[in-house]
């Protein structure tokens, strides 16, 4: 039986996570692979209150590291309910979004240090990583202008284009540090230009 693989899906805003993470289910359906899709924060009902909490106005003024660690809870009851147990079944599992987001937004981004992120994500995840990142890259100034024409900016959203730009130099560096697993797909063109990168990458890990 092959190995189920454990894809994530990466990017700053306006990058095209939405429609890019429809193209990805559709190869695997055409496959046959029998996967299930998720997403941080999340993928659980608890996960998905803590969404509410980490994204909404409520608790706006939240400190950062209250943040890290709400984002690791909600990543603890994920693994645990949701991404573990599916892998054990021989699922693959689609996610949007996972510990190179920490990396990326509250390493970069809030600037905490890497690491108390590393010391969460050994403590949670064990040995579990992804075996395949896609990382959508694209610069700020192109997401924003696509996010732009959407509804209203969540807490993260919010922020100033330094953040992202950091946010965004984050997760390059990830992926120069670890290049088999995370690529990095450019999706500052159309979205047929990032599709053919896509497709390449996720069938190169089925055959
Ligand atoms: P999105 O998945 O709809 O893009 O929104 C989730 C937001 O949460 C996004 O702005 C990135 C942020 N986030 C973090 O800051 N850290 C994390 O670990 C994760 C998973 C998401």
């Amino acid at each position: 039986m092959r190995k189920p693989l454990f894809i994530t899906l990466e990017g700053t805003e306006g990058v095209g996570k939405t429609s890019n993470m429809e193209f990805i289910k559709s190869i695997l359906k055409e496959k046959n692979i029998d996967f299930i899709e998720t997403r941080e924060p999340g993928g659980t009902p608890m996960g998905e209150a803590l969404r509410e909490m980490l994204l909404g106005e409520d608790f706006k003024g939240m400190s950062d590291d209250t943040e890290l660690m709400l984002m690791f809870a909600a990543r603890a009851e994920h693994v645990a309910q949701v991404i573990k147990p599916a892998l054990e079944k021989a699922q693959w599992v689609l996610c949007d979004r996972f510990t190179d987001a920490t990396y990326a937004y509250q390493g970069g981004g809030r600037q905490l240090d890497v690491k108390r992120i590393e010391g969460l994500e050994n403590w949670v995840l064990g040995d579990l990583r992804p075996d395949l990142t896609l990382l959508l890259d694209a610069p700020i100034s192109v997401g924003r202008a696509r996010a732009g024409k959407r509804s209203t900016p969540d807490r993260f959203e919010q922020e100033m284009d330094g953040f992202f730009n950091r946010v965004r130099d984050a997760y390059l560096s990830r992926a120069k540090a670890e290049p088999d697993r995370i690529k990095v797909i450019d999706a500052s063109g159309d979205l047929l230009s990032v599709e053919k990168q896509i497709s390449v990458l996720i069938n190169s890990v089925i055959n």
